[in-house]
């Protein structure tokens, strides 16, 4: 019975004037529950990216240095007080492992060098680029060299001082690019660097014989 009287044509006419004022409550309405459907699907994006980000959880790719010689350290006789020049020749091998169990790793453009003392002491090299799959793990060999390189004037006494304690310490620094890869999406670059600390034996001592590193000296890798 109501409804019927609801709708009734007479009843219609008199709600006119309130009906487009209705219809505009109406479409203030309809934004406001836009905004809400946005809030709800950002946070819906928000859940979604930490979930992949817990389930992935990407951890930084591990270097070690599993070997590494210098063959050739030379100085030239510099006047005291003025930069010497230096002629250098290393080998070194590392390796790089992927401990993560879902991603894969793109490695764009790494380079290495040798410093010592906070100075550089060799040219940079060039790996190839190449792709490492989950749990994988790579050896990387390198050959460094530095030709005519100025140093302080105060590096020859520090390596002499070195040969005396019996260690040359060394740095070795890596940097790159590297892209994640999961399943067919690969990721941006991102920036990464890696440092290895490694004490090398004086041994016999250049020029008898190499000077070599201790076996697997841990890298630190920084993203
Ligand atoms: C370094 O090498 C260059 C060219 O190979 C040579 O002219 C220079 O004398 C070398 N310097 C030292 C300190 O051995």
């Amino acid at each position: 019975m109501t409804q019927l009287d609801i709708e009734s044509p007479k009843h219609c006419t008199a709600k006119q004037p309130h009906n487009s004022h209705h219809h505009h409550r109406h479409s203030f309405i309809n934004s406001s529950s836009f905004w809400k459907l946005l809030s709800t699907l950002f946070s819906a994006l928000l859940t979604v990216i930490l979930l992949v980000w817990l389930v992935l959880r990407p951890s930084k790719p591990s270097f070690s240095l599993q070997q590494a010689s210098v063959y050739h350290l030379s100085l030239s006789d510099s006047v005291p007080a003025a930069a010497s020049f230096l002629n250098s020749s290393f080998q070194l091998t590392f390796v790089a492992s992927n401990p993560n169990s879902r991603l894969g790793i793109y490695y764009d453009s790494l380079r290495v060098y040798a410093s010592y003392q906070g100075q550089q002491i060799t040219g940079l090299t060039s790996f190839p680029p190449f792709y490492q799959d989950h749990g994988e793990k790579n050896l990387l060999s390198a050959s460094l060299t530095g030709s005519n390189l100025p140093v302080a004037p105060y590096f020859g006494s520090e390596v002499a001082r070195d040969q005396v304690s019996g260690k040359l310490t060394v740095r070795f620094a890596v940097d790159g690019r590297i892209r994640w890869k999961v399943g067919k999406w690969v990721s941006g670059k991102y920036r990464m660097n890696v440092e290895c600390i490694t004490a090398m034996d004086f041994g016999r001592g250049l020029p008898a014989g190499p000077l070599t590193s201790q076996q697997g000296s841990r890298c630190s890798t920084t993203l």
